[in-house]
């Protein structure tokens, strides 16, 4: 795991291994490695599955009868030893319409009849039962009604074919014990038992994991090898029927299309099959590569926001409890980390913002998992369905590959009926509890590690709820400090005083005030959406424009968290954050005011808009400014604050193109007793830290990644993330850094701004920009680091665009070394610092950030959107 470091980065080094401006031979090496560990399996040729045992019985049959896959069927001569009967009926026609010459005869049992089979290994095996009603003019064989026992299961209860003449397979697996394997048939009192042909064949090991993970409760659920199981449903999404011939475990997949609810919502997609790559520990034996090659996506809606769930219904015994098990390869993304959705299965959530790309590292791969379903959980057959997640990342779609649905035995080791082979009956409820719940197993091990993974599982549902609150932006750096949770628990007690202006909580705006301020929350007066809610452009009595973010009503954050956050968002005045102007909770409401930013984001201004270009020296201040921003949020308040999502949508300029850090403002609570923020993956694709992604610990060096790209944007004016351009380009903190390297990041600049940056402007920047982006956090500057940085580069521009000569601009590159010497009286260091603090309350800049909240017009725009 290693490498993963930058999204992005991996697809394109194994795709696409030329192309790559010359990487480092660290990089290189590492890159090898990777490509052998993680295709080791891929890249080897796949030698199909060999069974020890390997049992085919035509029954009834006189001559060997070979199946489509190849396969051959011996006689009834040939297994006659296997045979243990009373009677010896044995049926055959000429011809039929079935899809096998296996069908052409059958043996039937008007008494008790046991096939034993010798079996060389213990373990899992497949026994697949054949039936086809054969017309004779001895019995009828479309309602013969029997049951078929192993030693130990029940497989089929009180079974016929309900006057139905097609060809039948029920499909086993077994975990057998017992080194002599018997079968058998028991014809119902006055009818007859029959049987087209079985089969009996090793499975491999690792098909069925023991391990698997509950639902609800949570926790691990382990025995899956102690059940026997019964293929239901075995679907190629979006894909062809599967044959015996096309699998090496003789599967047959079918196409799920009769199975899905609306196929309007519904869309195939398919690749071509040698794309698709199982990484280390996977093989076809999971399941083929036809498989994955094919999926069902959500059908383009043609909105920006589609919010629905591609549904597929199944009957389903709801007597049993189910072993699904689903199967995922991201053929539909362009780039790592654009695919995040939810899978539910009877209307639960199974599994929770799953992320191909982050489990796997690459795209086109193969991947599943499993989900066990308790009986408990079984009303109207089963349910699957995919949807997209709350995320406001990437594209809006989600995907299944495959569906395997395994009916589990019960109680009593039957998988038909409540009774078991002794005559024991199944008891109600219990024996649903102990295949509990809904889970998941099967990790690759090796490639993930189930023990992390089931940490993550555990973690990710409570995480990914609360993302979705209100807030949940703003985390503390530390996130044990108690002055915090101190500070938390005072407002609960002081709560009368919350009103009281003496805490500076900001203007309270009564409901009126707001809905007349944008015209009763008019839609046209939307200017961002997110899962919160939405954010409306609105003009309060002074006609000041202001932003006001309204909290939706159905938000799970209570009231109580969202005057914490206010209190604490109050506490945060600066020059170049976002300020909050007020509030308003009546009526359970959860309002914020802020500062309505004219000019609208940076990113606008950088390209995509069409707007007049920003000149360097501005880019230069305006990116200090956010840097002056972030570096108060690390360091400005007693606990620090994480951001974590820095990005030049976040960076909002004011009327004089003075930068502003939006989008910090709402706070969560981190969870408590880490030294990091431990957290689900928060952020913006392109912006995010490798190591976070990797880790999911935040800490302050991830905001300085994400500014490492905001600066190269700067630079080069195109998104951190671009699919449309070809795969080694598509990542900008990639690239651009591929290019630094060679010392060549100006071949890659905005080409407007060619020739009127000063090179050792360029120098300083690109290093400062190289330096935000380092692989660890350890080794990123903080901050006020990169801010000397950028001053310096500013300080080298000016005295070049004044002309100045280049002796004079060489003097300054040694001045330069002292931080103090180069920051311009108006920008001391002071600004950065906590205007809590006590001695800086009266400092010059705190008085310049408090006013100018008072006065400037307000109100944050765009990017608000999308979350
Ligand atoms: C299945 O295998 C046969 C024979 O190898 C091949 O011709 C056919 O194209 C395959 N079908 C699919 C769907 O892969
Ligand atoms: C998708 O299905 C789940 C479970 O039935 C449901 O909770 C969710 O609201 C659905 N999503 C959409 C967008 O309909």
């Amino acid at each position: 795991m290693e490498i993963g470091k930058k999204p992005g980065n991996f697809p394109r080094s194994n795709l696409f291994l030329s192309s790559s401006p010359s990487p480092s031979p660290s990089s290189m090496a590492i890159l090898l490695v990777l490509i052998y560990s993680f295709f080791s399996a891929s890249t080897t040729a796949f030698s199909p599955f060999v069974p020890q045992d390997n049992f085919l019985i035509d029954s009834g049959a006189d001559k060997l009868a070979t199946v489509p896959d190849g396969r051959v069927f011996k006689t009834e001569e040939q297994t006659k030893q296997f045979l243990e009967a009373k009677d010896e009926i044995k049926v055959s026609v000429k011809k039929a319409n079935v899809p096998s010459p296996i069908y052409l005869s059958a043996r039937i049992f008007v008494q008790e009849a046991t096939y034993s089979f010798p079996l060389s290994r213990p373990g899992w095996h497949w026994v697949r039962l054949h039936f086809y009603p054969l017309k004779n003019d001895q019995f009828d064989l479309m309602t013969a009604t029997f049951s078929v026992n192993t030693n130990k299961y029940v497989l089929l209860h009180s079974f016929n074919m309900n006057n139905n003449s097609k060809t039948v397979l029920k499909e086993y697996l077994l975990n057998v014990t017992e080194p002599q394997f018997s079968i058998k048939f028991v014809p119902m009192k006055n009818s007859a038992a029959f049987i087209n042909a079985i089969e009996v064949i090793s499975a491999p090991d690792n098909l069925i994991n023991d391990v698997a993970n509950e639902l609800s409760p949570a926790g691990d659920f382990s025995g899956l090898s102690k059940y026997a199981y019964q293929t239901m449903y075995r679907l190629n999404m979006g894909g062809p029927l599967i044959t015996s011939e096309n699998d090496t475990l003789a599967r047959t997949w079918q196409p799920d299309k009769s199975f899905i609810k609306s196929t309007n919502l519904a869309k195939r997609v398919s690749v071509a099959t040698s794309t698709v790559k199982y990484p280390d520990g996977l093989t076809p034996l999971i399941a083929p590569q036809t498989v994955y090659a094919s999926a069902v996506e959500m059908a383009d809606a043609q909105v920006d926001q589609p919010n629905f769930n591609v549904t597929w219904n199944f009957e389903a015994n709801p007597a049993f409890g189910y072993l699904l098990r689903l199967h995922f390869c991201d053929i539909v993304s362009k780039v790592l980390n654009d695919l995040y959705f939810n899978v539910y299965v009877n209307g639960k959530m199974a599994i929770s913002d799953l992320d191909l790309s982050h489990e796997l590292n690459g795209l086109a791969m193969a991947y599943y998992k499993d989900i066990v379903v308790n009986a408990s959980f079984m009303s109207n057959g089963l349910t699957v369905q995919i949807g997209p997640t709350k995320l406001d990342s990437g594209d809006r779609n989600a995907i299944l590959n495959g569906l395997e649905v395994l009916k589990i035995s019960n109680s009593v080791n039957s998988l038909d009926g409540e009774f078991g082979v002794d005559g024991s009956k199944a008891s109600t409820g219990s024996s649903r509890s102990t295949v509990a719940a809904v889970g998941f197993a099967m990790m690759f091990g090796a490639f993930v590690g189930l023990g992390a993974m089931v940490i993550k599982w555990h973690k990710r549902p409570q995480d990914w709820q609360k993302r979705n609150s209100f807030s949940s932006w703003l985390l503390p750096l530390h996130a044990g400090d108690s002055s915090f949770m101190t500070s938390k628990n005072s407002l609960g007690s002081h709560k009368s005083n919350f009103y009281s202006s003496t805490l500076g909580l900001g203007r309270y705006f009564s409901f009126a005030e707001l809905q007349e301020a944008t015209k009763n929350f008019d839609s046209n007066a939307v200017i961002g959406v997110g899962g919160f809610g939405n954010v409306y452009i609105g003009v309060i009595d002074d006609g000041t424009q202001v932003a006001v973010k309204r909290g939706n009503p159905q938000s799970e954050q209570g009231l109580t968290e969202f005057q914490t956050e206010i209190q604490m968002l109050s506490k945060l005045r600066h020059r170049h954050l976002v300020s909050l102007i007020g509030y308003c909770d009546e009526n359970s409401e959860m309002i914020l005011v802020y500062e309505y930013m004219s000019n609208g984001p940076f990113r606008d201004h950088l390209y995509g808009k069409n707007l007049p270009p920003l000149t360097w020296k501005q880019r230069l201040e305006i990116c200090i400014g956010a840097a002056r921003g972030l570096h108060y949020l690390h360091t400005g308040t007693a606990q620090g604050i994480i951001h974590r999502d820095v990005k030049t949508t976040n960076i909002l300029l004011d009327e004089t193109f003075t930068a502003k850090v939006s989008d910090f403002g709402l706070s969560k609570d981190a969870p408590m007793g880490q030294g990091h923020v431990s957290t689900a993956v928060k952020g913006s694709f392109g912006y995010l830290d490798p190591e976070y992604f990797r880790r999911q610990q935040l800490t302050d060096k991830s905001d300085v990644y994400s500014f490492g790209v905001v600066l190269l944007e700067a630079l080069c004016a195109r998104p951190a993330i671009n699919p449309a351009l070809p795969r080694e380009q598509v990542n900008l903190a990639d690239w651009g850094m591929q290019w630094k390297r060679k010392g060549l990041l100006d071949k890659i600049i905005d080409p407007l701004l060619v020739g009127s940056i000063n090179p050792e402007s360029m120098k300083k920047y690109a290093e400062a920009s190289e330096k935000c982006l380092a692989e660890h956090g350890v080794d990123r500057p903080t901050m006020g680091d990169v801010l000397w940085n950028l001053e310096y580069a500013l300080q080298l521009q000016e005295a070049f665009s004044q002309g100045k000569g280049d002796d004079e601009t060489k003097s300054s590159v040694a001045v330069a070394a002292s931080p103090e010497i180069l920051a311009s009286p108006t920008d001391s260091p002071s600004d950065c610092r906590p205007v809590s603090h006590p001695d800086q309350n009266n400092s010059p800049q705190k008085q310049a950030a408090d006013e100018h909240s008072g006065t400037a017009m307000f109100a944050q725009f765009a990017n608000l959107n999308g979350r």
